[in-house]
């Protein structure tokens, strides 16, 4: 991950997610389960950002645990003085010690890990920490979102802080999308502005399942994000749902 990144944004970060729908996305991922009639206890959130899906997982009676590269983020999840245990770990060197029934990683996280082996070894230590039979769920921009420029986004609602302008550029031959985000945020009433460079990779739905299979999964369903269906080309998100193999001994 390059090192500017998650870093300026990252007390802001849940102001810009104002209008993300968490619980919903939640609700998606409780129904993976029961597609695949699995319960889950505990749950990973691998690359957690400021704890949003992890909040909505304990608030829901789960056992969570969510880590995340950055310290901003973190330190943001830290402040929530929930009973989630938030810690700075990169996910290719997770090391907790324990196992969880689900691992997640959620809003394209794992476009994040722009290079291959290091997106290889963070899928194994996920893989290192999920009980046989468990399952790790994760969502990841596709190819073609990020060769459409879906980043190029922007928000300059008057009051609806914070206000930024993204444009994004695709190199097809390293499928990294380099995304120039500009912010302006509010410091006491005053506006300031600062920059990020965000760099995703496109990966492909083959490489994730031969990465997966590496790891000792089995992928259950590449879908369509939020729907129960399989992608099409156009499909900007893709969820994968895969099991980690053997069987779960229940307690
Ligand atoms: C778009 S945010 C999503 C955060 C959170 N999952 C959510 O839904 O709000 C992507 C997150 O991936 C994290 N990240 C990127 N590379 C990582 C890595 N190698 N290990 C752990 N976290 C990583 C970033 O710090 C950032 O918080």
């Amino acid at each position: 991950m390059s090192n500017d990144q998650f870093t300026e944004i990252a007390p802001y970060y849940d102001d810009l997610m104002m209008g993300v729908p968490y619980g919903f996305w939640v609700d998606y991922v409780e129904a993976l389960l029961e597609r695949v009639q699995f319960t889950a206890h505990s749950v990973l959130d691998a690359a957690c950002g400021t704890g949003n899906v992890s909040e909505v997982f304990s608030g829901r009676g789960y056992d969570v645990v969510g880590t995340d590269i950055s310290e901003g983020m973190i330190e943001a999840a830290n402040a929530k003085n929930s009973s989630v245990t938030y810690l700075v770990q990169d996910m290719a060197e997770l090391n907790l010690d324990r196992k969880f029934d689900l691992a997640i990683s959620l809003f394209d996280s794992l476009n994040y890990i722009i290079d291959v082996d290091h997106l290889g070894k963070a899928i194994k230590r996920v893989g290192e920490h999920v009980v046989d039979g468990g399952y790790f769920i994760f969502d990841v921009n596709t190819i073609y979102a990020l060769a459409h420029h879906f980043f190029d986004q922007a928000n300059l609602a008057p009051g609806r802080y914070p206000h930024y302008i993204w444009s994004s550029e695709y190199d097809h031959q390293t499928r990294i999308c380099t995304v120039n985000m500009t912010f302006e945020v509010l410091d006491n009433g005053e506006p300031r502005q600062f920059k990020e460079v965000h760099l995703q990779r496109g990966h492909s739905l083959e490489e994730l399942e031969q990465m997966l299979i590496d790891a000792g999964f089995v992928t259950v369903e590449i879908l369509h994000a939020y729907r129960f269906r399989k992608p099409t080309r156009r499909s900007d998100r893709v969820f994968f749902v895969a099991r980690k193999e053997g069987s779960r001994k229940e307690v």
